[in-house]
């Protein structure tokens, strides 16, 4: 089985929605998902290193910046080589602010620096999840990391 972290920071349920529509997306026979709020300081470098993949969900705040815990937790990541790790990022923010969820932005590039194979795609809503595009854009990003981090753990099988 593929160890899999949903890991997310959700102050009102948003986000927390998006993270268990995702884990609803990806093939349970597959992969063993553990989901799990971010608190913090409640994740240390070793439990990331568990992982073989990790969705990241994160919403935004004040003009476009990372929640408090979702910056402490950037803390620990500095500190932990990814390479080989398959990371897709997700959150939910406010189109009524000019920074519609750079939050998820800010998020790939910390994931990018510490070498993880990040997913191209991002799932941005707008709130809640509820429109149409919404459920399709999270399909995507299950169906992207889902296709990735077998490739990869087969790879590393095989190697
Ligand atoms: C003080 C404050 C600042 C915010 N700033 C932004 C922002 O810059 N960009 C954005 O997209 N959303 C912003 N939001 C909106 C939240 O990201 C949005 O309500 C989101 O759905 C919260 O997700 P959650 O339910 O997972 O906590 C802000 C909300 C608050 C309360």
């Amino acid at each position: 089985m593929i160890q899999v972290l949903i890991l997310y920071t959700s102050s009102t349920g948003n986000t927390e929605e998006i993270a268990e529509l995702l884990k609803k997306e990806l093939d349970q026979n597959v992969f063993n998902i553990t989901l799990e709020a971010l608190e913090m300081g409640n994740i240390d470098s070793h439990h990331l290193l568990e992982y073989d993949g990790i969705l990241f969900g994160t919403y935004t705040y004040d003009d476009g910046d990372l929640p408090f815990e979702t910056d402490i937790f950037c803390d620990v990541l500095r500190t932990v080589n990814m390479t080989g790790k398959v990371v897709g990022v997700f959150g939910s923010g406010d189109t009524a602010y000019n920074q519609f969820c750079s939050a998820v932005d800010l998020m790939k590039v910390e994931f990018k620096q510490q070498h993880a194979e990040t997913i191209q795609h991002t799932v941005k809503i707008d709130l809640y999840p509820d429109e149409e595009e919404d459920f399709q854009s999270i399909k995507k990003l299950a169906t992207e990391f889902q296709q990735t981090a077998l490739n990869a753990f087969t790879t590393k099988k095989v190697e």
